[in-house]
């Protein structure tokens, strides 16, 4: 196996346990949803590309995938205004809508999806992350979550750290 790069600190996910996080939640989110037509998966970018094709490979239900992007000031405060960088290319009004991000952190991301997306009537509205931050004070409820993980600056999988770490095949902590 490779060294670590000196900019991380530990492996806090292996390969391994992401690969079988992603099945179970796979295969819960096939069994919920195993009465619906078509379910319109949103993918907010950058982070969630890689989770989202690893999860969406084992669904066995019918789904459509699209994409946000959105960007966050504010990371450290939790009145971090989001704004839509790319929006989805079709209404999702009347459809099953599943929301699925690499990381929930402040929250501040998801709650403003909760309000966007809901304002624009889908028959249904859940979340999916892969990760989500144990935080003092914080309760956002994500209804497919693979992690909680510790208030650190995490990097791989999706996720960087000045765009760098995105494609590592594990979740890693960075040195302080
Ligand atoms: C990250 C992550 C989430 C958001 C979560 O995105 O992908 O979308 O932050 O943080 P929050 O809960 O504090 O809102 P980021 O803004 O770093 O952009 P990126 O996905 O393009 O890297």
């Amino acid at each position: 196996m490779r060294e670590l790069h000196p900019e991380l600190d530990r492996i806090l996910i292996s390969t391994e346990e992401i690969q079988a996080r992603v099945i179970e939640l796979s295969n819960q989110i096939t069994a919920d949803y195993s009465d619906v037509d078509n379910l319109y998966i949103i993918g907010i970018l950058k982070g969630a590309f890689i989770f989202l094709a690893d999860l969406t490979r084992h669904l066995q239900v019918t789904h459509t995938v699209d994409f946000m992007a959105l960007s966050s000031y504010g990371k450290t405060t939790t009145t971090g205004a989001v704004r839509i960088l790319m929006d989805l290319r079709e209404p999702v009004e009347g459809k099953h809508v599943l929301v699925v991000e690499d990381i929930v952190d402040t929250g501040n991301t998801l709650n403003y999806l909760h309000r966007v997306i809901k304002g624009r009537r889908p028959a249904s509205m859940r979340t999916c992350a892969l990760l989500q931050k144990i935080r003092q004070g914080m309760d956002i409820p994500v209804d497919y979550l693979g992690f909680n993980i510790p208030d650190e600056w995490v990097v791989g999988y999706g996720l960087d750290f000045g765009e760098k770490f995105r494609t590592l095949p594990y979740i890693a902590t960075v040195k302080q």
